[in-house]
């Protein structure tokens, strides 16, 4: 199978084991909350400051590109208090955080609608993407407001609106439309605190990814589970769907007739 190149001077994996692209559903932070008899906000909150440790024991293990889903398209339907205070907290995390990430030499990108965010949420993360847009140490991806449904129809009408024939449509036309343009798939997306779904995360991209589930709430996953999330993908047998050609000598003796 053809991969996409590695977006341009991001560092490939240090070894062939390791996924290029890890995406995350960050998933728990309401239940790590719940457990501790606090308001889930606090489960948010815990949650930001989870993203760190991760972040880095990625880049230390060697794997360079991070997406992280912090917010889908669903999440709307949450209590008008909790989408408000989320809001706020992408904000705040972007105010605290980026000129930090900059210094580190990291690229943040987002993916997802941004028409739907406030026009200061906009501009945060528009600023923050033209500032780190040069870095080439690692890429830290943020789905804030994404849904993999909306994110193949909107790629559709754009290419409808570029006026590009639909009626010859190819794969290629259409990832190179999707958000995640110029980034290579997923390999490996790990879900936090159990759920066994994808939660409209990268429908298109995940076509192969490798699934790792982990009870874990977010807000207590840490490098530790980094490591084992890694070591079980090593392990893992990525067929693509082929069945490689058996050895020449291997396929005579298949062939021959039984009995003989
Ligand atoms: C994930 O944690 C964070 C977001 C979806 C924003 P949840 O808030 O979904 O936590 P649970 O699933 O209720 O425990
Ligand atoms: C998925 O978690 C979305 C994010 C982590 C941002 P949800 O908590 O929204 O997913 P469901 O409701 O369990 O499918
Ligand atoms: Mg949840």
């Amino acid at each position: 199978m053809q991969r996409p190149p590695h977006p341009a001077a991001i560092p490939e994996p240090s070894n062939p084991e390791l996924p290029r692209h890890v995406g995350i559903i960050m998933d728990g932070n309401g239940r790590w909350a719940r457990g501790r008899h606090l308001p889930r906000v606090a489960g948010h909150r815990s949650g930001v400051r989870a993203i760190r440790p991760v972040m880095e024991s990625c880049h230390q293990a060697g794997v360079h590109i991070l997406t992280l889903y912090a917010f889908s398209t669903e999440n709307w339907s949450r209590p008008r208090h909790e989408v408000t205070a989320l809001m706020q907290l992408f904000g705040d995390t972007l105010d605290s955080e980026v000129s930090q990430m900059h210094a580190e030499g990291i690229q943040i990108r987002t993916i997802g609608d941004r028409d739907q965010l406030s026009p200061r949420l906009q501009a945060k993360v528009g600023r923050a993407e033209e500032l780190t847009s040069a870095n080439t140490r690692a890429i830290l991806n943020v789905a804030i407001n994404y849904g993999g449904r909306n994110e193949i129809v909107s790629a559709v009408r754009d290419l409808a609106e570029r006026g590009i024939d639909l009626t010859t449509l190819t794969t290629e036309t259409l990832g190179g439309a999707l958000y995640t343009s110029g980034l290579p798939d997923p390999d490996l997306i790990i879900r936090t605190a159990g759920e066994m779904r994808i939660s409209n995360f990268m429908l298109w991209q995940s076509a192969y990814a490798e699934i790792y589930v982990t009870p874990t709430l977010w807000p207590d996953f840490g490098p530790h589970e980094i490591a084992g999330a890694l070591a079980a993908y090593a392990r893992r047998d990525r067929r693509f769907g082929a069945v490689p050609e058996p050895p020449a000598m291997l396929e005579e003796a298949l062939r021959a007739p039984a009995g003989l």
